[in-house]
């Protein structure tokens, strides 16, 4: 990540903003970009994990910056974007990440869990796009990766909540894909299938193994090949997709 290889990055010269970036695929993918030559902006609401990524970051010659907050409050949200803009002059890139995973089925699902998981999965994700956007519509450029999921297309058990919210995140790239062409600004989403990362490791293990052997390849994915397609779709070599949503599953929805 030499400031010499940064300038042959795949994302050299943008600058990136990455919410829940402190844990699993939004700490890959932070990672990742930065050794492909951005300028970060992270966020997550673990404020000391957050600070303990930027140090490692710039530790290795990157340009990164820690916005601790929940992207569910509006003024966190525009403050992160603020941020992005006063250091780095700008956002080409967001990767709207942060994202709980509540399990319960309809049973044990209560109207407070709803919301709360809502609050980050469907509104914090709004938000971001929304402030992240109006500051790409101003230039006239940009590129949104939201964190979608097989959830969103497939019935599983145990997700009366989750599930529901993983497909705002892909109503939000169908929808916001239309009000953003004519302004330069393209949005995405990744849906990765089950993923190696803490907030699988704190599921019942039981019901992980199950899902797991539901994956054609035989095995959970790691975080980089989740952050390597959020990268394509980032880049400029994704210059004409817009509104797509691109299964990570190890072949989960082929099925
Ligand atoms: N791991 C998987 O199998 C999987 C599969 C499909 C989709 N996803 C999605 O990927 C994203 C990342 O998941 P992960 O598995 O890496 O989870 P993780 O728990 O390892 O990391 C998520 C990070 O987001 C932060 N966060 C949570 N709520 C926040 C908020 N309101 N404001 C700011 N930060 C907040 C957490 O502190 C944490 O650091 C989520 O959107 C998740 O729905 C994960």
């Amino acid at each position: 990540m030499a400031s010499e290889s940064n300038l042959r990055g795949r994302l050299a010269g943008k600058s990136a903003v990455i919410t829940g970036a402190a844990s699993g695929i939004g700490r890959a993918t932070a990672e990742r970009f930065a050794a492909e030559g951005a300028s970060l902006v992270v966020n997550d609401r673990e404020a000391a994990a957050l600070d303990s990524l930027v140090a490692a970051l710039t530790g290795k010659g990157a340009k990164a910056h820690a916005v601790s907050g929940d992207v569910s409050r509006e003024a966190d949200v525009r403050r992160l974007m603020d941020t992005a803009v006063q250091a780095h002059g700008g956002i080409d890139i967001l990767v709207a990440n942060a994202g709980v995973i509540p399990e319960a089925d309809l049973a044990a699902a209560t109207a407070e869990l709803w919301d709360r998981a809502m609050a980050t999965n469907a509104r914090g994700m709004f938000l971001c796009c929304k402030f992240a956007a109006e500051v790409m519509v101003r230039r006239g450029k940009g590129a949104i990766v939201c964190l979608s999921s097989i959830s969103a297309f497939a019935g599983q058990p145990g997700q009366a909540v989750y599930g529901p919210s993983k497909f705002v995140a892909s109503g939000l790239t169908k929808h916001l894909a239309i009000d953003l062409a004519a302004k330069g600004v393209r949005i995405n989403a990744v849906a990765p299938g089950t993923i190696a990362t803490p907030a699988v490791a704190r599921m019942a293990k039981e019901g992980i193994d199950k899902v797991v052997k539901l994956h054609p390849l035989g095995r959970m994915g790691r975080p980089e090949e989740v952050a390597s397609a959020i990268l394509f779709l980032a880049s400029d070599e994704a210059s004409f997709i817009t509104g797509a949503v691109l299964p990570v599953d190890g072949g989960y929805l082929a099925q």
